[in-house]
């Protein structure tokens, strides 16, 4: 729905040269002090009243995607799981490395079983959300969809084992 992403859009504020010179950086913070509420009823839209059944729990990526994941689980009755950057979880853990658009790092989760919704808020290179897709299974879940609140469209088709990543508003 294009009215909608440009009701929300423009919610989002643009910071050039954040956190490294040449990055634009999209703040979410001022739409979700304002409309958190629709923000999470669009994305909730992402999945079928079936998808969501079908789903255990949610996971979000730390730190933007435990805002709008954690949010999503409550929504719908279902858990949340954990995905976090290097170091903050206690052992036992599985890792991955990753890259994204401005830098790089570890994640890391607790294993676990069932099938996962797995949230951030932002695909630009993709990076983080395959990483994060891929430790989901190296824990032992499966990944039954994934889902982004903005996609920076910087890669044309972002695929994980053949899946999109289904997302609210485009650049
Ligand atoms: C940002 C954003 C996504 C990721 C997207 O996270 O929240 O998680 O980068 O980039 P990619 O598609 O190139 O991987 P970041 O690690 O900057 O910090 P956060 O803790 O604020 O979420
Ligand atoms: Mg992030």
């Amino acid at each position: 729905d294009l009215d909608l992403m440009t009701d929300l859009k423009q919610f989002i504020r643009d910071v050039a040269d954040f956190p490294r010179s040449g990055i634009i950086f999209r703040d979410i913070a001022p739409l979700l002090r304002s409309h958190f509420g629709p923000t999470i009823e669009t994305m909730s839209g992402l999945l079928s009243a079936q998808e969501w059944e079908r789903i255990d729990a949610v996971a979000g990526i730390e730190s933007r995607g435990f805002m709008l994941g954690s949010a999503l689980a409550l929504r719908h009755g279902k858990g949340f799981v954990p995905i976090r950057k290097k170091g903050k979880l206690p052992p036992p853990v599985v890792s991955i490395p990753y890259q994204l658009e401005y830098g790089e790092g570890v994640l890391e989760m607790q294993q676990g079983n069932g099938r996962l919704l797995l949230i951030d808020d932002v695909l630009a290179t993709g990076g983080t959300l395959a990483a994060a897709a891929d430790l989901c299974l190296l824990a032992g879940y499966r990944v039954d969809a994934l889902a982004v609140l903005i996609d920076l469209n910087l890669i044309k088709d972002f695929r994980w084992e053949g899946q999109a990543a289904r997302t609210v508003i485009r650049y």
